[in-house]
């Protein structure tokens, strides 16, 4: 099939290189030429694991190109993705106005019929802003061709994208037309195997399932966030806690784990957005109220304990493991250790940071600054510390040379945001511990 998709963000490049690796011809538009020359010659601008080598795979077989021009991609594709950015405005709300500019120009230049599908989180309603948007730009061409509207969110998890686009746990397809839901189960075939995972459904309820899942992660964390605090208090320990609720099969494992709280593109923003959506029709979601700020709360836990531990951080040191929102990502998006980090220098310490992948980022946000080193290793980042906090579990932090840590600290003292570490062991080896919920 000819597939045309705006944006070459997270969600859109994905999109256009899995759909392309699947045998179709995929043109992916994006606004920025500087974004559009790097993906020309093959590389991806954000840390992903397996979209490069699709990239490159993919435009040598002619499958995939990238160009800014609008009305190239336009007349390119029968089915066409909206998946531009949806960045949140003061109030919380998501800003549409890249989805609708793009619903324009589709409008001014389509030439023959449309599936116009919005892969980007948008609320409830966005699919018929759409459509009027692109119908309006028909009429004021004096045009009169046929097109659907399709809402089609993606529930891809940074770090494990591609794992998630080509081997989905459900495909979600809104739409009122029975050609474009033809379309789409075409597409989504090569992804669809041994179970039917395609999910169709009326506009508005896909347009909500997108938020509602994540609304529903986010709340199972803060809430065990909130347990974890709890535990502390009357000495219980969240891990066994954890284990013992998760084996219900209604409850689950996943994304029970407490910490120094969510981060990311999609939480934060998207538990907003839900309740402005909620404030918007009168319906009050108080949950969401509660999530967010027990979210907030947690990010600043563990710059209160390191303070409260060294009796004030100015002039100390702190080692920080993890900068990224979660691993397998560069993504320094509503980072923990954001928080923590501008808690420590407003406070007049100094960090000493190591991560695996996203020192870049970093430098790219801060700059350079006398209070913060990026160090070369988790190791040499523990160097002369008073504390050291791990805040991204990347699997290079689960069993490092404590021995080697302890001797190069000034202080043995660890801060476990992610509960990567066994409290009794950690004792034994003689350092303070303090993790999130643990019984000490
Ligand atoms: C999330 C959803 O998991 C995807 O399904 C969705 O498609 C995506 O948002 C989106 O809307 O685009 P992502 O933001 O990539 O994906 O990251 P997650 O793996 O969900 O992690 C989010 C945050 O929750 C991280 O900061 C992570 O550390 C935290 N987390 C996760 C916990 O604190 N505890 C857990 O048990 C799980």
């Amino acid at each position: 099939m000819n597939v045309t998709v705006f944006g070459s963000g997270y969600v859109g490049l994905v999109t256009a290189a899995c759909l392309a690796d699947a045998g179709n011809r995929v043109v992916c538009i994006d606004v920025d030429p500087e974004r559009v020359a790097m993906l020309q010659s093959g590389h991806c601008p954000f840390y992903e694991p397996g979209v490069d080598a699709l990239l490159t795979r993919n435009a040598r077989a002619g499958r995939l190109r990238f160009t800014t021009d609008a009305a190239d991609g336009v007349a390119h594709g029968e089915l066409i993705f909206i998946a531009v950015g949806t960045p949140p405005q003061e109030d919380g709300s998501a800003d549409l106005q890249h989805v609708l500019e793009v619903a324009r120009t589709i409008g001014e230049h389509m030439n023959g019929y449309r599936a116009i599908c919005t892969k980007s989180t948008v609320p409830v309603g966005t699919a018929r802003k759409v459509r009027a948007a692109v119908a309006r730009a028909l009429q004021a061409r004096g045009a009169t061709i046929e097109f659907d509207v399709v809402a089609n969110p993606e529930f891809l998890k940074e770090g494990a994208a591609v794992e998630d686009f080509t081997r989905p746990d459900r495909i979600i397809v809104g739409t009122d037309s029975a050609r474009a839901l033809d379309l789409m189960r075409t597409l989504y075939a090569p992804f669809n195997r041994n179970h039917d995972r395609l999910m169709a459904m009326d506009i508005e309820s896909a347009e909500l399932t997108k938020y509602a899942a994540n609304a529903m992660l986010a709340t199972r964390i803060s809430f065990m966030n909130e347990l974890a605090l709890l535990a502390e208090k009357v000495g219980a320990d969240i891990e066994s806690v954890r284990r013992g609720i998760g084996s219900d099969p209604r409850i689950g494992f996943h994304f029970l784990y407490a910490g120094c709280g969510y981060g990311g593109s999609c939480f934060p923003k998207d538990v907003r957005a839900l309740q402005r959506s909620g404030e918007e029709v009168g319906q009050h979601l108080g949950v969401l109220a509660a999530v967010e700020a027990a979210n907030e709360r947690q990010k600043h836990l563990l710059f209160e304990r390191i303070d409260a531990y060294l009796g004030g951080v100015a002039g100390k040191t702190i080692a920080l493991w993890g900068l990224a929102f979660k691993p397998n990502t560069d993504d320094m998006r509503a980072a923990p250790s954001r928080v923590l980090m501008e808690s420590i220098w407003a406070a007049g310490g100094v960090v000493r940071a190591y991560d695996p992948v996203a020192m870049d980022a970093t430098r790219r946000i801060y700059g350079e600054r006398a209070d913060l080193v990026l160090a070369d290793s988790a190791e040499a980042a523990c160097e002369g510390a008073d504390a050291l906090a791990l805040v991204t579990e990347w699997r290079q932090f689960r069993s490092p040379d404590f021995a080697l840590i302890k001797a190069r600290m000034r202080r043995p003292a660890i801060f476990d945001g992610r509960n990567l570490y066994d409290p009794a062991a950690l004792a034994e080896l003689g350092f303070d511990y303090q993790g999130i919920g643990r019984a000490s």
